[in-house]
């Protein structure tokens, strides 16, 4: 087993020294060290190696033009200050089932891949998925090209920078059509494994989930000479709506966070002129989606309203819900409780992931690795490495009942 080496390997990239999280976002320095990572694993396995039109990475088992691929991986980028595990845990464990598949001796009938999809978490960019959501169509190469991180650099300018040629990003449906099944495995990001006591789960659906961008623009000046009653302060109709979001999500029974925030002039001692709130909103249904994200707009509305601030409302990015292909799934479980007469739990979750962009395009499924905190996005973010090694091995099982003669 190769996981312990392989993950040493890793661990060190991109990770910051004050808070032990990492920042390996999209295009930079640490994130080209996580590629070339990936691409020395494929090569020192002799596996082939491409880089497809959208930058994700590809390691090929057999013919790659064959047909009916079975598929695995994940990411290698992450949040801001986030966890080890999110992403890399995925494509550490499909490095090392290949390993333990050729261990094995298994005679395949269907190539394997493993692939790293660039840019999911949409730290950078604002955009989660770039990768995955190009290669299915999600986005055109026009709106990939806008796309702008915080010092104003464009998402084509990056991709140049980094090596990579920007104006070949766009739909590959040639490449989705040699996929016969995609399995993405992930680190849990709550507690039901830990609750059932079970170190692997099966992925059901993915709650629908988005972005908007709350602009407040008021009025700067000055913090001493400014009389309370003459301010247009955006802060307060801001920090109300935070409120409001906590609010709303609790009577819609959802989850809705303001997690980045940018302020004009950001001054100690102006009053902002601009109070920019990105909310990240989530449901288990489109219904309730719908009712807090209009709950909090309408707040904002009137809380603004109050302060003499304007209000711009921009969704910036939206994903359906997910249901995983039944299926795959059944297969997964017949796969995984075939030797044992284990019942695997199947489980839905809130976060976004490859999988289901992909979900709508070719049969995909995921497994979930036991986090005994349920702590993601974070640099807590943990698993047992006796529930990696049992999912690196769950893995294993499932591609070879997958792609096995
Ligand atoms: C990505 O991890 C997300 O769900 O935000
Ligand atoms: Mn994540
Ligand atoms: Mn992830
Ligand atoms: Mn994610």
């Amino acid at each position: 087993m190769t996981f312990h080496s392989m993950w040493a390997e890793l661990v060190p990239i991109g990770r910051s020294s004050a808070s032990g999280g990492y920042r390996r976002y999209a295009w930079t320095p640490a994130d080209l060290d996580c590629r070339a990572w990936f691409k020395e694993q494929a090569e020192s396995r002799g596996l082939a190696y491409e880089v497809d039109r959208n930058g994700n990475q590809w390691a090929w088992l057999g013919d790659p033009d064959a047909g009916d691929a079975v598929v695995t991986g994940s990411h290698l980028d992450s949040v801001p200050d986030g966890g080890a595990f999110d992403g890399p845990l995925g494509v550490v464990s499909s490095f090392a089932a290949l390993d333990e598949l050729r261990a094995r001796g298994t005679d395949l009938a269907k190539p394997l891949a493993v692939v790293n999809f660039g840019d999911e978490e949409g730290a950078r960019f604002g955009l989660a998925c770039v990768g995955s959501r190009l290669t299915a169509g999600q986005l055109t190469r026009e709106q990939a090209h806008r796309l702008t991180d915080g010092e104003g650099v464009t998402l084509a300018r990056a991709m140049e920078a980094a090596g990579y040629d920007p104006d070949t990003v766009g739909p590959d449906p040639e490449r989705l059509a040699r996929i016969g099944a995609f399995v993405e495995l992930h680190v849990e990001q709550g507690r039901a494994l830990d609750l059932t006591g079970d170190r692997v789960g099966i992925a059901s659906a993915i709650w629908p989930h988005g972005r908007w961008r709350f602009d407040f623009r008021g009025e700067a000046n000055h913090a001493g000479t400014t009389r309370l009653t003459d301010r247009h302060d955006p802060m307060l109709s801001y920090a109300e709506t935070v409120l409001a979001a906590r609010r709303e999500a609790e009577l819609a029974g959802a989850v809705a966070t303001f997690g980045k925030i940018a302020v004009e002039p950001n001054g100690v001692n102006a009053i902002p002129s601009l109070v920019r709130g990105w909310l990240d909103s989530r449901a288990e249904d489109q219904g309730r989606l719908d009712a807090v994200v209009a709950g909090i707009e309408k707040a904002a509305g009137e809380y603004a309203a109050a302060h003499g601030i304007a209000l711009d409302v921009v969704r910036e990015s939206f994903t359906p819900v997910v249901e995983f292909d039944h299926a795959l799934r059944d297969e997964l479980a017949r796969i995984l409780g075939k030797d044992t007469g284990i019942t695997v739990p199947v489980l839905g979750t809130g976060a976004g992931h490859d999988a289901g962009i992909l979900s709508g395009r070719i049969p995909t499924a995921m497994l979930f690795v036991r986090n005994p905190t349920g702590v993601s996005h974070s640099p807590a973010e943990f698993a047992a490495e006796d529930d990696c090694v049992a999912g690196v091995l769950a893995l294993a099982d499932v591609l070879e009942g997958l792609a096995r003669r």
